[in-house]
Parts: structure tokens; C-alpha cells; sequence
């Protein structure tokens, strides 16, 4: 192999710049040629491309966000667009691609490589909702967990103060991880995921419980894609059955996709864009590089989309025991 690509694809993560650095830096290292593609798939179907050298990724492993950009491709859903991807590869004399992103980034490699068997496609799983199987954490998640957390612990100074039941809203799509690691970490009262039937009568028991015993004040996190709805739709559900009145919504949104990487995030991200180079030499195709209990897992893409990351019951258990 003489020389691959790589790129972000899908909603940043903190740790892609660790990825991409170590991608570029391994393929020199073993003889390959590197080339960077701007933006994700579009960038692929605008040909929007250049050699990379060790200095590109100089001073990047510490950023947040990605220096490649990333997007979310509606042409790359179409067999035009794919097709005029493939030409561009053909064109650049690409034989091999690292492709980091999440769901829909592997799911586009799957179908590409369907149509072009020649590409060789690997995945390093980059999202911040830690909902890919074949791996105990994806890139990024451990920082927006750091994130989630940081602010929550914000919020819990102020909810104290006031003696107020706030609702925290996080990201994590229709995953429940960040919720329900976040929850542990800050103590919450409650959490609500879309893995775990969401009972609104707990729920209002568990608070006014709280409420009567004198507690000052409850943190409940909300996982976005709760089966209960979002924040704002529980408190519009529970409010008038509430015993305190003084409740507040925040919504974190995106200030969780940003940000330094954490430790665990830089190194993850360094050790599987070493791995994605040595799989791609090693003839490895269509598979996502993960870690599972310290060691390296090959995924193929089918198995790491579909066969979601299972939400540990055990844990949901604990933010009960524990609050
Ligand atoms: O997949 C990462 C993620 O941040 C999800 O947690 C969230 O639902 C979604 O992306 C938001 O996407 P966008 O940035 O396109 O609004």
C-alpha cells in the first residue's frame, strides 16, 4: 500500500486531531503517502484533498474540534455522489482510507465499499455519544463527559443556593451514555435514558420525596433522546404534580462536541491511529478499530452500527443507591 487518506466525518469529537496526527504520523513512519480530505465525505466528492506531512499534524494532538473539518453529506447518500468520490480517489491514487466518525461515517464506508470493492476502508470511532459496539469508549466521550460534568457541578452551586430542582439536558443522540455517566459523576438525584423505560410517577415520587425530606435542592439529567422526551417535554409532563415550584432547563448542547481532549481521549485517539494504519497494511478492510478491555478489537462496520453499545443496568442502578 503506497497511499492512503484519511478523514473526519459527521459531528466533531474531541481527540480527532489525536487521530488524524496519528494516522498521518504512522503511514510515513511504515512508507505510505497520506493524503487529507477536507471536510468528510464532501470533501471526497469535491476532490478537496492535499499530501500531508509530519508538520501538517504538528501542535494538534491538544485541540478540540478537527483540523481536516468534518460535515454531515446529503450527496454522499447518492450513487452520483459516491461515484464522483470514487473518481477523485482514483485520481489521487488512493488506495486506502482511515475514516473517523461514528454511525453514519461507517455506514457511508459500507455502502462505498459495496459499489468500489478496491477502496480499502477502516473506521476509528469518533463520537462524543460513545454509542458504537466493538469498542468500551469511542473517541471523545470521555471529554464531554469532563464537560457535562464541569458544568453540572456549576449548576449544582447555584441549584444549591437557590434550593431548586434543576432538569440538565445532554447530549448522546439516542444514546444514553453521557447522561448516565455524567449523573454518577455529579451525584444526580435522577437520570433518564432511551435505553431505560422512563417512568414519570418515580420520577415525581423520587422528588417530592427529596422535596419533603428537606434536600435542598435535585439535579435530574436528561438524555436528549429520552423516551420521555427532552427536558423541557418532562418538566412540561411532571411540573403541576411537583411539590417545589422553583425549577429550572438547562440545555448543554455543543458546549459538550468542544474542547481540549482529555487524557484518556488523546491517548485512545493516538493508539487506534496507529492501528488503523497497521490494519489498512495488513490487508484489514471494513472493519472499526477499537479498544475493549485494553487490547485492540477489529469491528466490522455492520456490527460496530447495529449492535449499539449496550447501557450498563448495573450503573443506573448506582445514581438510585447513591443519591
Ligand atoms: O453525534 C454527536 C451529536 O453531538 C449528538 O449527541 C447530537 O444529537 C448531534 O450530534 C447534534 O448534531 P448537530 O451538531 O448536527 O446538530
Amino acid at each position: 500500500m503506497k497511499k492512503i487518506a484519511v478523514f473526519t466525518s459527521g459531528g466533531d469529537s474531541p481527540g480527532m486531531n489525536a487521530n488524524v496526527r496519528a494516522v498521518v504520523r504512522t503511514a510515513l513512519y511504515y512508507g505510505i503517502s497520506v493524503v487529507g480530505i477536507r471536510n468528510g465525505y464532501e470533501g471526497l466528492i469535491d476532490g478537496d484533498m492535499f499530501e500531508m506531512s509530519s508538520k501538517d499534524v504538528s501542535n494538534i494532538l491538544q485541540l478540540g474540534g478537527t483540523i481536516l473539518g468534518t460535515a454531515r453529506s446529503e450527496r454522499f447518500m447518492t450513487v452520483e455522489g459516491r461515484n464522483q468520490a470514487y473518481a477523485n480517489l482514483q485520481k489521487f491514487g488512493i488506495e486506502g482510507i482511515v475514516a473517523c466518525g461514528g454511525n453514519g461515517t461507517f455506514t457511508g464506508a459500507m455502502v462505498f465499499m459495496s459499489e468500489h470493492p478496491d477502496i480499502r476502508i477502516v473506521g476509528t470511532p469518533g463520537t462524543i455519544d460513545n454509542d458504537l459496539y466493538g469498542t468500551d469508549y469511542t473517541i471523545g466521550y470521555d471529554t464531554a463527559v469532563n464537560t457535562a460534568m464541569n458544568a453540572i457541578d456549576n449548576i449544582k452551586d447555584t441549584a444549591n443556593s437557590h434550593g431548586r430542582v434543576f432538569f440538565v439536558e445532554v447530549m448522546g443522540r439516542d444514546a444514553g451514555f453521557i447522561a448516565l455517566r455524567s449523573a454518577i459523576a455529579v451525584g444526580a438525584e435522577a437520570v433518564l435514558v432511551p435505553e431505560a423505560f422512563t417512568d414519570l410517577n418515580v420520577l415525581v415520587k423520587t422528588l417530592n420525596t427529596n422535596y419533603e425530606n428537606k434536600k435542598r435542592a435535585s439535579i435530574v439529567i436528561v438524555a436528549e433522546g429520552d423516551d420521555a422526551g427532552d427536558a423541557f417535554e418532562v418538566v412540561r409532563q411532571i411540573k403541576s404534580r411537583l411539590l417545589s415550584k422553583d425549577i429550572r432547563v438547562t440545555v448543554l448542547g455543543h458546549i459538550q462536541r468542544g474542547g481540549r481532549p482529555t487524557v484518556a481521549d488523546r491517548v485512545l485517539a493516538s493508539r487506534l491511529g496507529l492501528e488503523a494504519v497497521r490494519a489498512l497494511r495488513d490487508g484489514k478492510v471494513g472493519v472499526a478499530i477499537g479498544q475493549i478491555s485494553g487490547d485492540i478489537s477489529y469491528t466490522p462496520f455492520e456490527v460496530a452500527i447495529k449492535h449499539n453499545q449496550k447501557i450498563n443496568q448495573a450503573w443506573l442502578e448506582m445514581v438510585d443507591i447513591l443519591s
